[in-house]
């Protein structure tokens, strides 16, 4: 069976969560896309040419708690202004999403480039304030000294910079239902979307 559930959202919305909780009841495979830009992101911080990191990636790099950083996430989200960075990684998320046995994807142009024809599309948001209570709650061991207002300015800066680039910007696609979990504990958040994918799985 080819069935994907496309996600996208800005950060800290519950996009992982959802994603994760999803896959597993589902039985699907879920793929976190914004860990390909935090790779990149992470090896062009060591010097590397962006493009040239984000051609040469490898799976095993993906898998890693320590790219969780606030700086690696701002680094992630320079790089994915570029058109050839982007290019480079859009085959295997493609594949990934069209891979047998279901699949679960989230980002930021999941629903609107990668796979717009995805049987269920999402996008996930919250207000500001709440996205950055909630990572200001789970920052990394080398984030601790960031208060919530320099949190607050980092998840406002990526947002900037994601829905305003000229090569997929992050936008809700035309269709796709809305979750605003701004007042949604994880729970409710979750059936929300599991309810859409049922309803989706239904009707095929
Ligand atoms: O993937 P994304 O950056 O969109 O967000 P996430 O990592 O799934 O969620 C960020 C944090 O918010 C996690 O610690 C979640 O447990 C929490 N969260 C929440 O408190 N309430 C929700 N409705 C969704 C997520
Ligand atoms: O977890 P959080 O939502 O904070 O960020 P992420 O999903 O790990 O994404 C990090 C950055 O990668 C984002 O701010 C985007 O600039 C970029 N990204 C993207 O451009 N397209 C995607 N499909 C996923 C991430």
């Amino acid at each position: 069976m080819i069935f994907t559930v496309a996600i996208d959202g800005p950060a800290a919305a519950g996009k992982g969560t959802i994603s994760k909780a999803v896959a597993a009841r589902f039985g699907f495979r879920h793929l976190d896309t914004g860990l390909l830009y935090r790779a990149v992101g992470a090896r062009t911080m060591e010097g590397v040419d962006p493009v040239e990191a984000a051609r040469s990636l490898q799976p095993d790099d993906l898998d890693d708690d320590a790219l969780r950083t606030q700086d690696i996430a701002q680094a992630a989200s320079r790089v994915a202004v570029l058109p050839d960075v982007r290019a480079a990684l859009t085959e295997f998320q493609r594949r990934f999403a069209r891979s047998e046995g279901g699949a679960v994807l989230d980002g930021r142009d999941i629903c609107t480039v990668i796979c717009p024809e995805a049987e269920v599309r999402l996008y996930v948001t919250a207000s500001a304030e709440v996205r950055a209570r909630r990572r200001f709650e789970e920052l990394s061991p080398e984030d601790q000294t960031m208060t919530l207002d320099d949190v607050l300015q980092d998840v406002l800066a990526r947002d900037q910079r994601d829905m305003n680039r000229a090569d997929a910007p992050l936008v809700a696609a035309p269709g796709a239902t809305i979750i605003d979990t701004s007042a949604m504990d994880i729970e409710e958040a979750v059936e929300a979307a599991a309810q859409r994918v049922a309803e989706a799985l239904i009707a095929r």
